[in-house]
């Protein structure tokens, strides 16, 4: 097999096919988020505070650090893993599959001048999931098996045409189109990644689509802004000034900023004979943690007697991961998942904690740590964001 392998390489010039479904090669002209400040300037600065625009091996500590751990421990070449997780983390991408032959090739580092490491060091995909991963979009194949996502639903527009919520816009520097997933309810939009993130296993770990329960708020009034009168381009295109729209901010609000935690949960405790009751209530259409694995909701209890501490306790709502052999690991690696303790779309969860003897009442507060303290121990994170403790909110309860 090697051998065939390797006398094929050779006779075929060491030229690695690219998958019919890449994006278009892009052009200077549109390539990047720079070319569309001279107007749309504060979407591009909102933009590029956002998560969306850290969506590069490059930019994000946490996704560096797991696409080198899945590396050493699969042995794919670290290219092979970049490709495979841009399906969704950089979809403009010119390849979307790497096969035996380029990971022989980079075993033998002979891969240096390939398709696949041109596409992987390619300024296009340096910008994450940019202006053009979402406005170049023609279609979204929702008929697929669940498992295809990111790359594989899409359909691009030809270079140079811009999809958007308006039927009506008109640009001096690029066509527009309006499509339904701007318009109407960009949950289609959302979903062809934010759904079915799987491990090599075929572990479902995470999964907004599936939890998601229908109500009149759009992941974009939470996640960007409720619309408002704004303008979509500060070019004076009506009557020498910029045509006033309502619009969106391109904030992409979540799990990283604080002001969205803050009571995005709410809890409440009764006593039960010798039992508090702690029931959490999350009034978002979809679970809390929603999205990545190994998220932590945090909740700790100090049991107090007047002024005087009794006791405290810690719990920690998270999930652990194991590989096939029964170690730890991250999720992308994960053979099996230990219990979902997220908080449920639009309903709660209830936990019973004993009370000790002596305490008359019990502080309560609960918040959140983007990276549970195992995968964040694997991976050695070194940022502060990862291990932050954010407040959620807080109550007193009386026996
Ligand atoms: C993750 C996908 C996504 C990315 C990335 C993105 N947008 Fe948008 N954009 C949207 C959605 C969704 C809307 C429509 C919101 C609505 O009207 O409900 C929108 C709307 C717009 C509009 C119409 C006016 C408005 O604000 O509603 C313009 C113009 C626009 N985007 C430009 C940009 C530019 C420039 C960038 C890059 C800096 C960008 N977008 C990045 C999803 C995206
Ligand atoms: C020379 C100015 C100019 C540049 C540069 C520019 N645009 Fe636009 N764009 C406009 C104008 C003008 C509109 C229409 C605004 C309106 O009708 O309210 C527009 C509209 C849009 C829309 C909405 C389309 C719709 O049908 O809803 C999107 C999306 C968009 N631009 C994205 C981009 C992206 C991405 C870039 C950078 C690659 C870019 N634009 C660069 C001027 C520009
Ligand atoms: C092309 C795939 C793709 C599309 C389309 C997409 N996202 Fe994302 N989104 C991602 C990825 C990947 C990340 C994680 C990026 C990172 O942290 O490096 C992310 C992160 C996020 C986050 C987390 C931000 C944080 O601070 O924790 C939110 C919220 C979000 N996206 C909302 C949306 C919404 C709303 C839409 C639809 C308008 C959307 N996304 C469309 C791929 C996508
Ligand atoms: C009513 C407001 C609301 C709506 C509507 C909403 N979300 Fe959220 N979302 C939140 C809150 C609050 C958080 C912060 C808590 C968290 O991260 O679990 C959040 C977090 C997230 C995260 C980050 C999770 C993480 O741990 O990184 C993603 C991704 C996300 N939402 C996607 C979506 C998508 C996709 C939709 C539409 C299908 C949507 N949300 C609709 C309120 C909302
Ligand atoms: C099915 C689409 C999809 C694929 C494929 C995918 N991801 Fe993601 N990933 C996402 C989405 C969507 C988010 C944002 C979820 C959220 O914030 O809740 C995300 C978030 C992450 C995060 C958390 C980032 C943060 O800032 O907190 C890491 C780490 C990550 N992915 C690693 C990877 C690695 C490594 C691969 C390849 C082995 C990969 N992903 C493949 C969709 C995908």
């Amino acid at each position: 097999m090697f051998k065939i392998g390797i006398s094929l390489l050779l006779f075929m010039g060491i030229s690695f096919a690219a998958s019919p479904e890449a994006a278009p090669v892009l052009n200077e002209k549109y390539q990047d988020s720079s070319n569309c400040k001279s107007c749309h300037m504060p979407i591009v600065r909102a933009w590029q505070k956002s998560y969306h625009a850290k969506s590069h091996y490059d930019s994000n500590e946490y996704l560096r650090a797991s696409m080198e751990y899945v590396h050493r421990k699969t042995r794919k070449s670290i290219n092979g893993v970049k490709v495979q997780c841009a399906v969704c983390h950089n979809p403009r991408i010119a390849v979307t599959e790497t096969g035996t032959d380029y990971e022989i090739a980079a075993v033998m580092n002979l891969d240096k001048n390939s398709a696949i490491n041109k596409a992987v060091e390619n300024d296009d995909i340096a910008e994450g999931i940019n202006c053009l991963v979402c406005h170049n979009v023609d279609s979204i194949d929702e008929n697929l098996p669940a498992s295809k996502r990111g790359i594989h639903r899409i359909k691009w527009n030809p270079i140079g045409t811009m999809s958007g919520p308006f039927a009506d816009a008109k640009s001096p520097y690029h066509k527009t189109q309006q499509r339904d997933f701007f318009s109407k309810d960009p949950k289609t939009l959302c979903f062809t990644c934010h759904a079915n993130d799987r491990s090599v296993a075929g572990l479902v770990f995470a999964n907004t689509e599936k939890e998601y329960k229908e109500t009149e708020k759009q992941c974009a009034d939470c996640h960007m802004s409720p619309k408002r009168e704004g303008v979509a381009s500060t070019l004076p295109i009506e009557n020498g000034r910029a045509k006033k729209r309502m619009v969106r901010e391109h904030g992409f609000i979540g799990a990283h900023t604080a002001s969205m935690w803050e009571e995005a949960l709410t809890i409440t405790g009764t006593q039960k004979g010798s039992k508090l009751l702690l029931t959490i209530t999350n009034d978002n259409p979809h679970n809390i943690p929603t999205g990545f694995g190994a998220r932590e909701i945090i909740v700790d209890i100090t049991y107090m007697s007047g002024s005087a501490t009794v006791e405290q306790k810690q719990l920690s709502l998270t999930q652990h991961y194991t590989d096939k052999r029964g170690n730890v690991t991250i999720p992308h690696l994960a053979v099996k998942a230990t219990e979902d303790f997220s908080i449920p779309a639009n309903s709660n969860r209830s936990f019973a904690v004993g009370i000790p003897k002596g305490a008359g009442n019990a502080l309560v507060t609960v918040s959140y740590r983007l990276v549970n303290n195992e995968v964040r121990e694997l991976l050695e994170l070194k940022e502060k964001e990862w291990s932050d403790k954010k407040f959620i909110t807080k109550a007193n309860i009386r026996f």
